[in-house]
């Protein structure tokens, strides 16, 4: 006899969303040289958050702040809201999982996108929501149809990400206005703007937290170049975000996680010159596709989705070729997404050996 697993975990696949990049170098037994796979920012932080954690590392002793106190009122200054508007977590992805467990619970019907951001639906099926997915039109998540599917679901948890992973590709804010006003009162919509500071400005929609179904979500892991510290925040109305302090972990925050983020929000001059960087970046990889004959779709995000112009098989095997030859990249893997490889933008010495090897990968498979 041994301890009984609840049915609910007893019945998961023992699946992990992501094989990581330390994972496939342990199992390849040599570093990649080109880094450019997990929608990280190869520019770093900036110097002056870098300064800031140098100075506070020996206060590593103390747990942090439980309230986020500093980075809470930092951030809703930021929002032009008001602190009990904004809760701070481990980033996006931990408040992904509290969110759906708020509204989730087994069997509840939850929206999202064939091919989506997986680690909502690993959340969903954590707490044995039943996932009801509605393909991509046109390579964009199809607002249209997410929307008729939560309404013959009945289901009170919608997800979608703008701009949007794997694709890049976005939704102006009128559009997204749009879907909010259409949206029955009692469905909640995740909104994850994880790269919104990449995007337009007219991708984003107004700030409007009197809503109580609309929480939106951002991170400091992609333009602040933070992944690897875990900090991401939601924004809504205060009854909706005060049910986040019911269920979180409020000692989960790292103490120089919350000083690397409030060193970061101040340095926005940082943050413009990274985001000219990651807007450069990502017309060269778009050069270096065209160059190789193939084509790069649009994208507002760090990383630019490329369409190899054949099927999945042939794009998993041009994955493959670029894994053989150190290039760590990613790739969607759902019907008709996943013709396409996902480079991120990563430094100049990285996509240029990108570009070196990406000729000699594709020639392997003629
Ligand atoms: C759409 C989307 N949401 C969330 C995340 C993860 O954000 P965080 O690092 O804040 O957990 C990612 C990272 O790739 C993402 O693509």
């Amino acid at each position: 006899m041994e301890p009984l697993f609840t049915s609910l975990v007893d019945s998961l696949p023992s699946t992990v969303p992501f094989v990581g990049p330390e994972a496939l170098e342990r199992k390849r037994g040599r570093p990649f040289r080109a880094r450019l796979g997990a929608n990280e920012n190869g520019f770093g932080p900036a110097p002056s958050v870098i300064a800031a954690m140098k100075d506070s590392a020996a206060e590593a002793w103390k747990y942090a702040d439980p309230e986020n106190f500093d980075l809470k009122q930092a951030l809703a200054a930021q929002l032009g809201v008001a602190p009990s508007n904004v809760v701070v977590g481990e980033g996006v992805d931990a408040l992904l999982g509290l969110a759906v467990r708020q509204y989730v619970g087994e069997g509840t019907p939850v929206i999202t996108s064939l091919g989506a951001y997986p680690t909502f639906n690993f959340h969903v099926a954590g707490f044995g929501g039943r996932l009801v997915t509605v393909p991509y039109r046109d390579d964009r998540e199809d607002l249209e149809a997410l929307l008729a599917a939560v309404k013959r679901e009945q289901a009170p948890l919608v997800y979608f990400s703008n701009p949007d992973n794997p694709m890049g590709t976005w939704w102006g804010a009128a559009d997204i206005e749009q879907f909010i006003e259409a949206l029955p009162s009692t469905t909640m919509l995740i909104l994850d703007e994880a790269y919104g500071e990449t995007a337009p400005e007219t991708a984003l929609p107004r700030i409007d937290v009197s809503r109580p179904n609309v929480l939106r979500m951002r991170t400091f892991s992609k333009a602040y170049g933070l992944a690897g510290m875990r900090c991401g925040y939601a924004f809504g109305a205060e009854k909706q975000i005060s049910a986040f302090d019911k269920i979180r972990n409020h000692f989960g925050m790292n103490r120089l996680t919350q000083i690397a983020a409030l060193a970061a929000l101040k340095d926005q001059d940082y943050l413009k010159a990274v985001i000219a960087r990651i807007i450069a970046g990502r017309d060269r990889i778009s050069r270096i596709a065209a160059a190789n004959g193939l084509k790069a779709i649009p994208s507002a995000t760090n990383f630019v989705t490329i369409d190899c112009g054949n099927d999945g098989p042939y794009a998993l095997a041009v994955l493959n070729a670029l894994i053989e030859r150190d290039v760590f990249v990613r790739k969607p893997m759902a019907p008709m997404l996943d013709r396409c490889i996902r480079v991120s933008v990563g430094s100049e010495e990285e996509l240029d050996y990108f570009e070196q090897q990406l000729p000699q990968a594709l020639t392997s498979l003629k």
